[in-house]
């Protein structure tokens, strides 16, 4: 299946698999093959984003595993929009630079719901990732109580407003090249096993993409990857990879697992 914009599976391990389980998990994801075999289908892609501790663990363990495994891009589920100073528990982009890391997490619904990130803050660190250059995957979704009140659309555009804030002039002004991710992880289906049906998930891709159209410009709608994710498994990833707004998955639960993760591709 051809995407224009290519197909990214990524796994977040959330606060999951220390250094030991790191590298036990790439020793036996390097014994599985593929069915396309040393490489990923053509245009789909891959990173991870483990715990901090676990990075370096991970990060030599993936550049020792046989491709495709090796390509898998290894980052970070959080980075501070400062490069550095008195922000206790915080990592900033200067130090993912010198550890390698070049994709970043940002914004994902359990740091909105158990660590005060907002939409404000979740853009202060995008912009200033961007312009280090990292490539963001910035999270957005709605909760279950949102969605019965009819206000998933109201809540994405809340959580967008500061990305698109300025239009084609604002502060991502030449970051909507590609280099910029949208995660769409309804937080009702995020760990529950309850996915959002393949329609419900392309409805709120092609509602974000027509929100960036409308408010950026018809590049960034177009460059822009869209990932679905919550609750999405070796049985049901076909489906949704399959829905045209819908650019690739970011996984929890079936990440965590080298079988279940291979399965994804
Ligand atoms: P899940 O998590 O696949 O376990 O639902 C997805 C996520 O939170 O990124």
């Amino acid at each position: 299946m051809s995407k224009p914009r290519g197909l990214r599976i990524a796994g977040n391990w959330k606060m999951n698999q220390g250094v030991a389980e790191t590298r036990a998990f790439f020793e036996s994801l390097s014994k599985i093959q593929l069915p396309s075999g040393k490489s990923f289908a053509p245009g789909v892609t891959s990173s991870l984003y483990v715990p901090a501790l676990s990075l370096s663990a991970a990060k030599d363990a993936c550049a020792k595993a046989p491709a495709p495994w090796n390509g898998i891009a290894i980052g970070v589920q959080n980075a501070h929009w400062e490069k550095s100073g008195a922000y206790t528990g915080e990592i900033s982009g200067p130090m993912l630079l010198e550890a390698g890391v070049k994709t970043v997490l940002i914004g994902h619904s359990e740091r909105r719901q158990f660590f005060g990130e907002t939409s404000e803050t979740a853009f202060k660190r995008t912009v200033s990732l961007l312009q280090q250059g990292f490539e963001v995957m910035l999270c957005v979704g709605e909760t279950r109580a949102q969605r019965e009140a009819g206000q998933t659309e109201s809540c994405l555009r809340e959580q967008l407003a500061p990305v698109t804030f300025g239009g084609s002039t604002g502060p991502l002004m030449g970051f909507w090249n590609g280099r910029l991710l949208i995660a769409y992880e309804p937080v009702w289906a995020i760990g529950t096993g309850l996915t959002a049906t393949p329609s419900q998930a392309n409805d709120a891709h092609a509602f974000i993409r027509k929100l960036l159209k409308d408010q950026v410009g018809p590049d960034a709608a177009a460059k822009t990857p869209i990932l679905y994710g919550g609750s999405v498994t070796p049985k049901n990833v076909a489906e949704l990879m399959a829905q045209p707004e819908i650019d690739g998955a970011l996984v929890g639960g079936a990440s965590l697992k080298p079988d279940s993760f291979s399965q994804l591709f």
